[in-house]
């Protein structure tokens, strides 16, 4: 039997909510397939442990988590504590110490699921977003002075390495290879930002000379929005810095549906360390408590997660049984404009995973 550590951080909001159920799929997915065994321990971090402790994680926190193969997380944000406090103190950190650099970001249409966008279907919406996780615009560079005073300053300022951007362009290029239609487009704002971004778009061009057999192209970011509402057919994998790729990968989950359906890996390629896996949202404090919150990102956080791990089988049949599930309208959360509840969709991909015959 193949074992796998995996740390599960639920986190706050809608975390603790998705995680549960992404829990209760994984223990289906197990028993359906027989080949391995998940040992899964949790860890209470977040905004509770915040208001008990003072800090959202143990200072040896990441460093307990490195002898995981996995770790699952929910999401972090507490309406009473600030945002920034809470991401710097949770999941920043992970990203960050762990050093998953690569945050990869699948957006498709699954079945059944009618995106915003007319006329466009499951062959028309296929991409990957991969966004660099470790540098740029959150790479935390920056200070005040002068404190609430009329002098005061802020500064943020974002942080491209040659080594960061080489290694995120070799990741995305390796991708688009390996993809059907081989295409990647490189985002930037190389026209007002002309330090960090022309270095991006420089080292993008070195880097394709190593993967002759991807076709890119270059788009701004703000024309990249309109290309992705208006010629969403035209795109395959795209690379783009911390900011940019955060901004597009929201777009990019609504018009593949909602935002509660689309999946994240937190990748440390060289698996040095683990990786993280989560939904793309966040805690959602309009609807945590009600238990509505749509499960299929964590769902196929927790098929990434999978993959990762060398379970391909699994990870299949457990995106088999997501698609099967979300194909019923009946299975849509208020997001998709239905009115199932969290339990009745975790229920009914466990049951379609009993239920697969493959
Ligand atoms: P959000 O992703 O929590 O919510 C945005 C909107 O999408 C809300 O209307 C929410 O109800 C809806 N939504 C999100 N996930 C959903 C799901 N699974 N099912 C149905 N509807 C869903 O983003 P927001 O409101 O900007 O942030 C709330 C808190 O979460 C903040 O504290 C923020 O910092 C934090 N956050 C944390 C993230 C993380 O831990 N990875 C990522 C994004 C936000
Ligand atoms: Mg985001």
């Amino acid at each position: 039997m193949r074992e796998y550590r995996i740390a599960a951080i639920p986190g706050d909001g809608i975390g603790k909510e998705v995680v549960a159920a992404g829990i209760e799929v994984l223990s289906a997915l197990q028993k359906r397939d027989g080949g391995f065994r998940l040992a899964i321990e949790r860890f209470p971090w977040g905004s509770d442990y915040f208001r008990a402790h003072g800090v959202l994680m143990p200072a040896d926190g990441v460093a307990a988590l490195r002898k995981f193969d996995a770790i699952f997380f929910g999401a972090v944000g507490d309406p009473k504590i600030p945002d920034h406090v809470t991401l710097w103190g949770l999941r920043l950190p992970i990203c960050q110490g762990l050093d998953q650099y690569a945050n990869v970001r699948p957006a498709r249409l699954l079945p059944g699921i009618k995106g915003p966008l007319g006329g466009v279907g499951s062959a028309d919406l296929d991409w990957v977003i991969v966004r660099e996780n470790s540098e740029g615009e959150y790479a935390g560079n920056g200070g005040r002075v002068h404190r609430g005073l009329p002098e005061e300053v802020a500064t943020e300022t974002a942080v491209f390495t040659r080594a960061g951007v080489e290694r995120i362009m070799r990741f995305a290029f390796a991708l688009a290879a390996r993809r059907p239609r081989r295409k990647l487009t490189v985002v930037t704002k190389s026209n007002a930002q002309r330090h960090g971004m022309v270095m991006w778009d420089e080292i993008a061009a070195e880097v394709a000379r190593e993967f002759p057999a991807v076709a890119w192209d270059k788009e701004l970011v703000d024309a990249m929005t309109t290309r992705m509402v208006l010629k969403p057919k035209s795109i395959d994998v795209v690379v783009a810095t911390n900011l940019h790729a955060d901004i597009l990968s929201d777009l990019a989950a609504a018009l593949a549906g909602s935002l509660g359906i689309a999946p994240t890996a937190n990748l440390n390629p060289e698996r040095k360390f683990p990786s993280m896996f989560e939904p793309i949202h966040g805690s959602a404090f309009d609807i945590m408590g009600k238990g509505i919150a749509n499960p299929i990102a964590t769902f196929w956080t927790a098929s990434l997660m999978l993959e990762h791990l060398g379970e391909g089988d699994a990870a299949q049949r457990l995106m088999r049984a997501i698609e099967r599930v979300t194909a019923e309208p009946a299975f849509h959360t208020p997001d998709l404009g239905g009115k199932a509840t969290t339990a009745e969709v975790t229920k009914a991909v466990a049951a379609a995973l009993a239920a697969d015959n493959a």
